[in-house]
């Protein structure tokens, strides 16, 4: 939830990149932000709570051209002790010469305190933290050295922990560990970074090494040396990130969210770059190869995600069972991971994530592995956690999303489920047509959401600043796209704080109808497909409830346009396709609601963008 960021190198100035490392991980979400450097042998501290800016503010007119070359930073969501600058990391141990910085929870944090507290140390903040910089300590005035005391120090932890820190001492290295929280090292010249995110990284270089748990970096200027928690010497791969520092940027846009939202189009195209095979109605995923050599062998294909994620595996559960002739269900992670879960190794178990580092889905997918199944990712950030230890998978390549808000990661998830179901489904009874006819389809998908974007973002504008001041949504849809009514209600209510609930259409009638009446505006989704009909109908009974239907439908609908209060045309697409065209006016129509107001689209309150707590 939080950021860290720590730099050793001679090539930038330690400062600006900690400091321009957290303004990349803002939007995250936190509360306070500090970092420390080293100058004449002497760790120096500046904290403030609030956003980075406050810190940047507090630190104008400070000379850092004399520090040395090394130094950590963080922004904070706190957990234990209040949002103030005592509490604000980084912590320094009672010497004053080992600083550090945390991610997570010290479970154990209390025993620990008071053991040292029995050993005369002081402590001045309330959080679990600083136990951890009085403990190496201890250990070092046993006469450990730096290395050895954080080993020892790390076996009594427990709880998650992301932890970055140096020592005065030696200056010439950071030390990184990680247990439960998300560490990666992005390789440099002259310089190597340590950071929760890539985000704080890219800028830099583009070769990463990601820490698993229980993994201990030590990083120096000209090269790193990873051990485990018992000391013992580990060989890491490097990883070529492929985003691009542009990225990073708003080009002009209000907000990232927008940004995104119109970069759909370019990120399905580089989703379906390579991979569509339009003669044979197949598609080549390098990724997933060895699944495809044993899919006669799969009985079932589970998909696993959280929010967005989770919608998009709906989704995928249509698609398994239309397009791959296969059966499949859905489970939010944060369920499958506690209850039983039926599964074999005859299963494939998918695990979804635009940043590959949930925590409910990591350990859902980890729940999976213990009971034997086949598991493949479809992941957005190439190397995170998840993708890693899915151990094969489809990467959707939707380049940095930014807002907390997922939107670009979402369709392209869309595409990867909808060319996996192909390849499922080719393997069994899909023919040659119409494997070609989704194939070609696909190949279709960029310019048509170029298209769909460009008619609805102005309608979608002029109906937001209609219904920004209403309290409550309801969105419908029926098969392919009711989880697409959910998602446009997620949508809504994350960054507009306006109660939104999604149903099945059909469902309605069955309670959700005592909530219409004129005060309820009710988003329809009434495209041209299988459910079209009983879509009409159910827009029927809420008319005659007086509620206020806006309806999604396809250029040249005359039945919908009648009974409707307000539609919003898009243009048609083959049903399996039709949620990634579907969603855009809602995506839009949500920021539109949201900026109307005022509001802080990329950092929704209370929300962050990766979330790596249970
Ligand atoms: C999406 O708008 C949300 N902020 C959230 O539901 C998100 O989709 C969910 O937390 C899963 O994240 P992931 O895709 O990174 O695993
Ligand atoms: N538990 C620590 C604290 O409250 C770290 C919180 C975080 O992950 O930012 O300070």
């Amino acid at each position: 939830m939080c950021g860290i960021v720590g730099y050793v190198g001679v090539s930038s100035n330690p400062v600006e990149v900690v400091i321009e490392g957290l303004k990349q991980l803002e939007y995250r979400g936190y509360d306070s932000a500090g970092f420390a450097v080293l100058r004449n042998s002497k760790v120096e501290l500046y904290k403030e709570v609030g956003r980075i800016s406050n810190l940047e503010e507090k630190i104008k007119g400070i000379d850092f051209s004399d520090i040395e070359g090394i130094a950590i930073g963080h922004t904070r969501w706190a957990t234990h002790g209040g949002i103030t600058v005592p509490n604000t990391h980084p912590h320094i141990s009672n010497n004053g010469k080992i600083v550090l910085v945390h991610n997570g929870v010290i479970e154990n944090y209390a025993d620990l305190k008071e053991l040292l507290l029995r050993k005369g140390y002081t402590f001045y903040s309330q959080t679990d933290t600083e136990v951890i910089a009085n403990l190496i300590e201890e250990h070092m005035k046993e006469g450990n050295s730096l290395e050895d005391a954080v080993i020892l120090s790390v076996q009594e932890l427990s709880g998650t922990f992301g932890v970055v820190l140096f020592y005065a001492d030696e200056p010439d290295k950071i030390i990184a560990i990680r247990k439960g929280s998300p560490i990666v090292i992005g390789i440099g010249d002259n310089e190597n970074i340590v950071a929760s995110d890539i985000n704080a990284i890219v800028k830099h270089t583009k070769n990463v090494v990601y820490l698993d748990d229980g993994e201990i970096a030590i990083v120096k200027v000209d090269g790193i040396k990873t051990i485990s928690f018992s000391g013992k010497n580990i060989k890491k791969d490097v990883f070529v990130i492929d985003w691009e520092v542009e990225e990073m940027d708003k080009k002009g846009y209000p907000h990232y969210m927008l940004k995104e939202i119109f970069e759909q189009p370019t990120a399905i195209e580089n989703c379906i770059r390579g991979r569509l095979l339009e003669d044979e109605g197949y598609v080549k995923l390098g990724g997933i190869s060895k699944l495809e050599g044993i899919i006669h062998k799969v009985k079932k294909f589970t998909f696993i995600g959280c929010g967005t994620a989770y919608h998009a595996g709906m989704i995928g559960k249509y698609l398994m069972e239309n397009i791959g002739w296969m059966p499949a269900e859905v489970d939010f992670a944060s369920e499958f991971r506690y209850r039983n879960p039926i599964v074999s190794q005859r299963d494939v178990v998918v695990a979804i994530s635009q940043s590959g580092e949930t925590m409910d889905t990591l350990e859902a997918l980890r729940e999976a592995k213990r009971k034997g199944a086949i598991t493949m990712g479809i992941i957005n950030v190439v190397g995170s956690t998840i993708a890693r230890e899915t151990g094969m998978g489809i990467y959707i390549h939707a380049g940095v999303e930014i807002g907390v808000a997922s939107t670009k990661a979402f369709t392209n998830m869309l595409v990867a489920l909808v060319m996996l179901s192909v390849m499922v489904g080719r393997k069994k009874k899909l023919g040659i047509f119409e494997g070609r006819e989704i194939v070609s389809s696909l190949k279709e998908l960029p310019e048509l959401v170029e298209y769909t974007l460009q008619k609805t973002n102005k309608v979608t504008q002029e109906l937001a600043k209609k219904f920004s001041n209403y309290r409550n949504f309801i969105y419908l849809g029926r098969g392919y796209n009711y989880p697409v009514a959910l998602e446009g209600a997620l949508k809504l209510k994350e960054i507009s704080y306006i109660h939104a609930e999604g149903y099945s259409a059909g469902e309605m009638k069955h309670g959700p109808i005592a909530l219409i009446d004129e005060n309820m505006p009710v988003v329809v989704i009434a495209t041209k497909h299988s459910v079209y009909d009983k879509v009409v109908s159910n827009i029927q009974e809420v008319k005659a409830r007086h509620g206020k239907v806006i309806a999604i439908v396809n250029e040249n609908d005359t039945t919908v346009s009648k009974i409707a209060d307000y539609t919003i045309e898009v243009p048609y697409v083959i049903e399996p396709l039709s949620p990634i065209i579907n969603v855009i006016p809602l995506q839009l129509f949500a920021y539109y609601v949201a900026s109307t107001k005022g509001l802080d689209v990329d950092k929704p309150r209370n929300l962050a963008k990766s979330v790596t707590v249970e």
